[in-house]
């Protein structure tokens, strides 16, 4: 895939598919309550989609209509054995949630995914299920895992790595386990599985001291669904924000934007650079906060950002990187060594493909140093992704501002943005 120099700006009002994992809890979630769900602004993405599917086969009744899903929940133990692997391709955080569901469930399965997810570490999250006596053998602390299902012990889990996939995992384990279970998570991450579970009535307190956060979970008590409506995806509309911010003569508004205040670290970041970003419209929907963005062009200064912002824009600071190769000053980010667990080793290829574009830059630790220059002359115009989504998009970003740039393995952005080309065309784009 090419992404060209912009002949004028970026303008308009993109539409900004449904959040990712706001979409994986609203399959997951009703399929082990009681009752009919109904989903609408669900997003249809890769990852998204081998969800549904290991859902549809361990015999959830899931009818997909054009504008909504609807999902006909039985109860915490209805789920079946399903009839064959369950594949979940490149989603990280299906691994990680359906490792812990399916811990608790009375069958045996075995979950396998694609080159990138088997190379993941899941002992992150088999390590604290052990703790509740589950028993899940992984291939070197990988996929392929095979899973015994049984029931578990309740137990007090600390949780030290800033994951929402790990804590949502456990919460999922938890949630069909006799007994209470306390989960201690020492820095705040994304909490769309406590929301949506409280709002699917679980009996679940939370209180938070300094950083750290206390879930307490009394399981074996039935859920009932309600009516889901995902709000936009905050990290998708992150590349028309920063496209916007560095390109001249342009406007964007996006429309019903989640907000939520663990997962907005972006936002703040960029209002520390003097990006021109309003917020509007601040309401609630399945407590949720959503919101209205407008973004104009911006003169933007390099900032520095220490490591407690890591779990609130984790899969942000690619973007951001670009953002900050078009500012005035230097900028830092500290903090990152979750970036080389991800879909890719996201620090390295953020390194390496911004060096090739020109751009002064180095990493130290798990720092990022970003020295910005007026102008930059292309070193390599091919853009390494290993498959990664967001080092797609993040270029495609960055090609509107130098390119041409020549986005390896373009096909990826369908895991989590399958409209993006034609979204970011729209708008005043040159992807081809
Ligand atoms: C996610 C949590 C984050 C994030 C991922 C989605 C989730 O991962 O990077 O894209 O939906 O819980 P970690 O929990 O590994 O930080």
């Amino acid at each position: 895939m090419i992404s060209d120099k912009i002949p004028g700006g970026i303008i308009g009002s993109p539409k900004i598919p449904g959040d990712k994992s706001i979409s994986h809890r609203s399959i997951i979630i009703p399929s082990i309550s009681n009752g009919i769900c109904k989903v609408k602004n669900i997003l249809k993405s890769d990852d998204v989609l081998h969800t549904l599917e290991a859902f549809k086969d361990m015999g959830v009744k899931i009818i997909e209509n054009k504008d909504e899903i609807i999902i006909n929940g039985k109860g915490l133990n209805s789920l079946k054995k399903p009839r064959k692997d369950i594949y979940l391709g490149n989603s990280g955080t299906s691994a990680r949630l359906l490792i812990g569901l399916l811990s608790a469930q009375k069958f045996n399965s075995k979950i396998i995914g694609d080159s990138s997810l088997s190379k993941r570490p899941m002992k992150r999250i088999t390590d604290p299920l052990t703790k509740m006596n589950a028993i899940i053998k992984t291939y070197n602390g990988s996929l392929p895992i095979e899973i015994q299902g049984r029931n578990l012990t309740s137990a007090d889990i600390d949780i030290t790595i800033p994951s929402a996939q790990i804590k949502s995992g456990i919460l999922l384990a938890c949630i069909n386990t006799e007994g209470i279970s306390n989960i201690t998570e020492n820095s705040v991450t994304r909490d769309h599985t406590e929301i949506m579970l409280e709002s699917f009535g679980a009996k679940i307190k939370i209180s938070k001291k300094d950083n750290k956060k206390y879930i307490k979970i009394e399981g074996k008590n039935e859920l009932k669904s309600k009516n889901i409506n995902v709000p936009s995806d905050l990290s998708s509309s992150a590349f028309f924000i920063i496209a916007t911010l560095i390109n001249k003569n342009s406007k964007i508004i996006l429309k019903n934007i989640n907000n939520n205040p663990t997962r907005n670290g972006l936002l703040i970041a960029l209002k520390k650079m003097g990006a021109k970003i309003s917020i509007l419209n601040k309401r609630y929907n399945n407590n949720e906060e959503v919101c209205d963005i407008e973004v104009l062009s911006s003169e933007l200064n390099g900032c520095e950002l220490e490591a407690d912002m890591a779990a609130l824009m984790i899969d942000e600071y690619p973007i951001l990187s670009i953002a900050a190769s078009f500012a005035n000053s230097p900028s830092v980010f500290k903090g990152l060594s979750e970036l080389r667990v991800k879909e890719s080793d996201r620090l390295n290829l953020i390194l390496k493909n911004l060096l090739n574009c020109g751009v002064e830059c180095k990493v130290v630790d798990d720092n990022l140093y970003i020295n910005p220059k007026k102008n930059y002359e292309i070193i390599n115009n091919n853009i390494r992704t290993d498959f990664d989504h967001r080092i797609a998009m993040s270029f495609c970003v960055m090609g509107s501002k130098i390119g041409p740039l020549n986005i390896l393995e373009a096909d990826s952005i369908n895991t989590s943005f399958p409209t993006f080309k034609k979204e970011f065309n729209e708008v005043g784009g040159k992807i081809y």
